[in-house]
């Protein structure tokens, strides 16, 4: 295989869906080793049929549910230990029920902070273990969100603005490393995201389009508020292809009109 990211191993964790699935296919696409983690094995082998359909080697699927601690970090050691060139960690996984902190309940909260926080937090520092026992040029990855930026996000906004904070202390911790650490930060993407709103969610939802006077039946109308994933695939492809004595600190991708959840 050919390409700019040849011979290089990377690791996506919420590849089985979304924004994950659509940075795989991207650097598969550009020669990339993938391993592929999300929690349905099915959607992961759906993720790897469409890298071999774009030409990309074998990826490989890695089922696991990122609320357990451990197997992320084990996945990266191994890697790491047997592949040549452990080039990135990408911590993409998340979850969003974007409500009030007074009608939420201790069940999401954990779960937002599970994976959105500590699988980040587990991945991140396995990385950069891995990559400086190693003494390879390595990045790690992390998804933010524009919530983290609003009045009124909720756990979700908060546990995005702990990504932004993994993101800056990391990035202070490996100046000396050959390792860059980046927080891309979305807007509003078109993906699975909302599989987990409640009623009151969605209501709230719609509300703020109603308000932006936009119908969401209208096709050129959802384009200006929801974007495509292979754009914040655009991102961490250009975060990946910088040379190593450089470091995109954060990047903000988002469509131009801004919705509330
Ligand atoms: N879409 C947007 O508008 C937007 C905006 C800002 C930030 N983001 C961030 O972008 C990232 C990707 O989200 P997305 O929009 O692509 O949503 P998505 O389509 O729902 O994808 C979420 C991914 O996370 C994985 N995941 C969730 N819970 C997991 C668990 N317990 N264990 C393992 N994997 C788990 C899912 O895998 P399974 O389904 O296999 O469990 C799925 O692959 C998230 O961090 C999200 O907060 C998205």
């Amino acid at each position: 295989m050919t390409g700019p990211f040849a011979g290089k191993a990377i690791i996506v964790t919420g590849a089985s869906s979304g924004l994950g699935r659509a940075i795989a296919v991207d650097l598969a696409r550009q020669g990339a080793d993938l391993w592929l983690v999300g929690r349905s094995g099915e959607a992961l082998a759906e993720t790897a049929g469409l890298i071999s359909a774009a030409g990309g080697p074998v990826a490989q699927s890695e089922p696991m549910d990122l609320r357990i601690r451990g197997p992320l970090a084990k996945l990266i050691e191994v890697v790491g230990a047997t592949h040549p060139h452990l080039f990135a960690v990408i911590n993409n996984a998340g979850v969003m029920y974007p409500e009030p902190i007074l009608s939420g309940t201790i069940e999401r909260w954990q779960e937002m902070l599970d994976i959105n926080v500590m699988a980040m937090l587990e991945g991140s520092k396995a990385a950069v273990l891995t990559m400086r026992k190693h003494g390879q040029e390595g990045h790690v990855i992390n998804l933010g969100s524009v919530q983290a930026r609003f009045e009124e996000p909720g756990v979700y906004g908060i546990s995005k603005k702990a990504a932004e904070m993994i993101g800056n202390t990391l990035r202070a911790e490996v100046e000396g490393d050959p390792i860059r650490v980046a927080t891309v930060i979305p807007g509003g993407f078109a993906t699975q995201l909302a599989r987990g709103f409640t009623p009151e969610s969605l209501a709230n939802l719609s509300g703020n389009l109603t308000r932006l006077n936009l119908n969401p039946e209208n096709g050129d109308d959802m384009a200006r508020i929801v974007g495509d994933p292979r754009h914040i695939a655009d991102a961490v492809r250009y975060i990946l292809s910088q040379p190593i004595g450089i470091n995109i600190q954060e990047m903000v991708v988002r469509p131009p009109v801004s919705t509330k959840a």
